[in-house]
């Protein structure tokens, strides 16, 4: 079986599974995804009001499903009557919102790796419950699953929270948006012993991929679709591509 954290580098890491053509986040895209070559699959999760783990990207069910409001407001089995498929197109209708664990067992049973990024609103300082890192590591420990998968977060206290849990787990910090600063990742990565950075690409510069790496870490790098984009991002030598088009990225490897 092929070990996904050591494929050639630079990994084609599905954005949302193959987000540029199907319904993101959904079993068809992740379906998709591993046809089409990829190498990788970057999936987003959040907590339900009955604090379940759902695999959707928004803090609200708005943009992609036909359902309305806050996720944390929706119980689980409410959010997996919703269409998660109509909004990218019809034919796509009745497409639900997947169940975590379904999705990641059947990667394990691919050659593919996944990374699970926790939304930074699942992280809870004081947890109501078992907290959304817990449940991550106690399933990846029962599966063995710490070989073929990453968790990252542009929460870095919940990427603390992970590494607290677990010494196997590996870690990619976001950097981004909320957490601009790459050399301050750069040093949550020494203290959390993270396996990567993942930067977004206006940071991404060859120089800045170079710095990151001869630090020891992999560089992996978001969201790249066209084919300009994608091959300026091979070019800085980015170990990994996080990508909504699986084959085009492929495509411009082979
Ligand atoms: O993990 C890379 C990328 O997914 C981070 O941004 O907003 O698409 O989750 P976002
Ligand atoms: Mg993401």
């Amino acid at each position: 079986m092929v070990e996904p954290f050591s494929v050639p580098s630079p990994w084609v890491i599905a954005h949302r599974g193959y987000s540029g053509e199907y319904p993101e986040n959904t079993m068809l895209a992740f379906r998709k995804a591993m046809e089409a070559g990829a190498d990788w699959i970057e999936l987003d999760v959040a907590l339900s009001l009955d604090r379940q783990i759902v695999v959707i990207h928004d803090d609200t069910l708005d943009r992609t499903t036909d359902l309305s409001g806050p996720v944390g407001d929706f119980t689980f089995d409410q959010i997996q009557t919703a269409d998660a498929g109509s909004w990218k197109d019809r034919s796509f209708a009745k497409e639900p919102v997947p169940d975590l664990w379904s999705v990641w067992e059947s990667v394990l049973k691919s050659d593919l790796g996944l990374n699970v990024e926790i939304k930074s609103s699942a992280y809870e300082s004081e947890p109501k419950g078992l907290p959304i890192e817990r449940s991550l590591v106690d399933f990846a420990d029962s599966k063995n699953a710490f070989s073929r998968t990453l968790f990252s977060s542009f929460c870095w206290d919940s990427l603390a929270r992970i590494r607290e849990l677990s010494v196997d787990a590996r870690l990619g910090v976001l950097i981004g948006g909320e957490t601009p600063d790459w050399e301050e990742a750069l040093e949550l990565a020494f203290r959390l012993n993270a396996f990567s950075l993942n930067l977004s690409s206006s940071i991404a510069s060859r120089e800045v991929v170079e710095k990151i790496q001869s630090e020891g870490f992999q560089v992996l790098v978001y969201t790249l679709n066209s084919t300009e984009e994608l091959k300026t991002g091979i070019l800085t030598g980015a170990d990994g591509i996080f990508t909504n088009y699986p084959p085009r990225m492929r495509s411009l490897l082979t």
